[in-house]
């Protein structure tokens, strides 16, 4: 397998890493802190073309590959995950899913504007008692004739309470099951939507996460996705994408840790000597270089995957499982390689740590993951 990466990616690689040291890394510490929302970068990152990478020019994307959004991916996230995480939300679970499976005119009417940033989008499936039991969707979508009447509660929704649009996954015919289960495009301010509360949490605290709440939200029939009953696979599908996405966050946590405790150990001295010269220390790197660059192998394999066309639901799966491990254990590791340091705000490490921590939980924990990985190699 060759990785070479062409000049194009290469340039859009060193884009990423600029912005994320010019934009993303002043005033990281305290957005996290405050729970503050990266409004400004979210809309610089869309003049650069990052919230909209793999759509097509002509629906106002970047028309790049899933491996230039991956590389994206990992270097806004070696900085700010909460940042990243918009990105990914974006381009992988609302881009993707309304480009491959939606009509013409919602592309025309809501694509266009997310691909290109001018505004972003959520994907609603989650509820209080559907997270990883994706089927046991209680939020309903009455088939009206002309429209649907929504009512239910989403829960941890990534963007809840910046986007402008949101896919909300619904059960229309609860005989059906997952085959009478709709995905439908709301829009904030339909009557009866409401946001709720923003999520107060561990990790990832500029990223604005709410509950939605549903009471008789009418939403036209023009507005479902695909078929009637398509809302399940539909899911499944624009998440087997955004696993990838995800991953490659993880790996940007993971390397971005790393980075920050392969220099401090060059310079900390302890014992008369810097303490990468002790081996203690050094073999710690060396664990995490090694996991990493695995890490990566599978980040990048899954991406191409997708670029070539090849099933990359097994690929993608076992790049998230593995990325998000080697993030939390790269974290923890480079807390420890700071010691005192690493505890406090300042060094950022700290901060990784809690950030790593929800890449082994959404878009599918890593217990899901290895449901995927084991259903997909003991089919045959
Ligand atoms: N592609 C296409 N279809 C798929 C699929 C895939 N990757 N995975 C499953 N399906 C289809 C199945 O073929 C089946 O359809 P048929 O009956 O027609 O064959 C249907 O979906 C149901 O599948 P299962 O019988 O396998 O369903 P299950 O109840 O056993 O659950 C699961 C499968 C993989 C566990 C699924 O429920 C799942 O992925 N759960 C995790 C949900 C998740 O990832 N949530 C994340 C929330 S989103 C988020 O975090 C976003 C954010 O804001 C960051």
């Amino acid at each position: 397998m060759d990785f070479t990466l062409s000049e194009e990616q290469l340039m859009i690689q060193q884009a990423a890493k600029d912005f994320a040291q010019n934009e993303l890394l002043p005033g990281v510490i305290e957005r996290d802190d405050a729970q503050k929302f990266p409004a400004e970068q979210v809309r610089k990152m869309g003049e650069l073309g990052f919230l909209g990478m793999m759509v097509k020019e002509e629906y106002g994307g970047s028309g790049l590959d899933t491996l230039s959004y991956v590389l994206v991916m990992e270097e806004l996230s070696k900085v700010d995950a909460s940042a990243s995480v918009v990105v990914s939300v974006n381009n992988s679970l609302v881009c993707w899913g309304l480009e491959t499976f939606g009509s013409e005119a919602q592309k025309q009417k809501y694509l266009t504007r997310l691909a290109s940033g001018e505004i972003i989008g959520a994907f609603c499936l989650s509820e209080p008692e559907a997270g990883s039991d994706a089927t046991s969707q209680k939020t309903t979508a009455i088939d009206m004739g002309d429209h649907y009447v929504v009512n239910g509660t989403k829960n941890w929704i990534t963007n809840g309470g910046t986007a402008e649009v949101y896919l909300v996954i619904a059960q229309t015919d609860v005989e059906k099951g997952h085959k009478g289960i709709n995905a439908l495009i709301v829009e904030k301010g339909m009557e009866g939507f409401e946001i709720g509360p923003k999520e107060n949490k561990l990790g990832i605290r500029g990223s604005d996460t709410h509950s939605l709440l549903f009471n008789d939200v009418k939403v036209p029939k023009e507005n479902r996705i695909g078929e009637d009953g398509f809302g399940f696979k539909f899911a499944m599908k624009t998440l087997a994408g955004g696993r990838i996405g995800i991953a490659a966050q993880a790996l940007g946590i993971a390397a971005g840790a790393y980075e920050l405790a392969r220099k401090y150990s060059k310079e900390r001295k302890a014992f008369g000597t810097e303490i990468a010269n002790h081996q203690a220390i050094a073999f710690k790197l060396a664990d995490m270089h090694t996991k990493i660059q695995a890490a990566r192998h599978l980040v990048y394999e899954a991406a191409c995957d997708k670029d070539n066309g090849k099933d990359y639901t097994l690929s993608g799966a076992m790049a998230k499982l593995y990325a998000s491990e080697v993030a939390m254990e790269t974290a923890v590791e480079a807390v420890q390689i700071h010691g005192g340091n690493g505890f406090v705000k300042d060094y950022h490490v700290e901060r990784m740590m809690r950030d790593a921590k929800i890449t082994q939980i959404y878009e599918g924990t890593s217990e899901i993951q290895k449901i995927v990985i084991s259903r997909s190699i003991l089919k045959d």
